[in-house]
């Protein structure tokens, strides 16, 4: 009996020491030490000397104990380990649905506006140059394409808003999801961006702006080696309207913390 335990305790360890160097979570570690404490005691009951036979009443009742017990030894046992629990998962995958969802949405009614705007100065643009056409020939020549610069005067509209500016900023932090590589206010990570809680000291909005644009515009005194990597995702512009990105910047801006290290950037472009 001495002996199947001592195997069983080997044999768990040996899991144990598998699941280890594989890193597999503690919590499975101790799952496949118990099994193997299971399967011990499995081995040492075939040992146990038979029990003599039963009939009537006592065999029933000594069934159903046995299963009580069984039951019993079953819930306590599992009750111990930690549970899976669906909720959590859920709560954890609507966080980031929900992001995703309403990103989308509002992307998806902003380019509506952006186009509809785009659509309208074409219109304009066109009865423009039908009038000049009605007119005389001269008149179509100081007309301005109808592609004009649709993104800095619809960031100019909005943007000059007023005080939602800030919010739609900081909104665009979380969105964007920055703080994956930047520390801001002490949070977020560190590990491949600087901290840029003095940013607004050392670049104009229009320099951040252009440096979420585009990350090769200008580079962090210290992080040639991501630079070049391109660590800095250059997808921005396509994720972000024109005027978030300004009120992004804008936000970003407003951070002149000169206790903070925020490195010195340097211009590339
Ligand atoms: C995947 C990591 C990553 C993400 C996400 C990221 N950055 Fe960066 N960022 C970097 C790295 C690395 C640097 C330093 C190297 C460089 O300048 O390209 C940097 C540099 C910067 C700088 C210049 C800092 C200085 O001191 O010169 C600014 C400003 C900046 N990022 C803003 C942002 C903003 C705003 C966002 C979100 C829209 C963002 N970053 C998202 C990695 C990232």
């Amino acid at each position: 009996m001495f002996k199947k335990l001592t195997i069983g305790l080997v044999v768990g360890g040996a899991l144990v020491g598998i699941a280890h160097s594989q890193e597999v979570p503690f919590d499975f570690q101790k799952l496949f030490f118990i099994f193997a404490l299971i399967g011990a005691v499995v081995f040492m009951m075939l040992d146990a000397s038979p029990i003599g036979t039963m009939n009537g009443g006592k065999s029933v009742f000594a069934v159903i104990t046995f299963w009580i017990l069984l039951i019993t030894a079953c819930i306590a046992g599992a009750s111990l380990l930690p549970q899976f629990n669906p909720e959590d998962e859920r709560a954890k995958i609507d966080k980031l649905l929900g992001k995703e969802r309403a990103a989308s949405q509002k992307g998806k009614a902003e380019e509506l506006i952006a186009r509809a705007k785009a659509l309208d100065e074409q219109v304009k643009a066109l009865e423009e140059r039908l009038k000049g056409l009605g007119g005389g020939q001269a008149a179509s020549v100081s007309l301005p394409p109808p592609s004009g610069e649709k993104p800095s005067s619809t960031a100019g509209t909005t943007a000059g808003g007023g005080g939602d500016v800030m919010k739609v900023g900081e909104e665009q932090w979380q969105l964007q999801e920055c703080y994956n590589c930047h520390k801001l206010r002490g949070e977020g990570g560190k590990k491949r961006g600087p901290e840029l809680d003095n940013i607004g000291s050392l670049l104009t909005v229009e320099e951040i702006r252009s440096k979420i644009y585009d990350p090769k515009s200008i580079m962090a005194e210290g992080y040639e080696k991501e630079y070049q990597k391109g660590v800095m995702p250059d997808k921005f512009k396509d994720l972000m309207e024109p005027q978030e990105m300004v009120a992004l910047a804008t936000w970003l801006g407003s951070f002149k913390n000169t206790s903070v290290n925020t490195p010195k950037p340097i211009k590339k472009k």
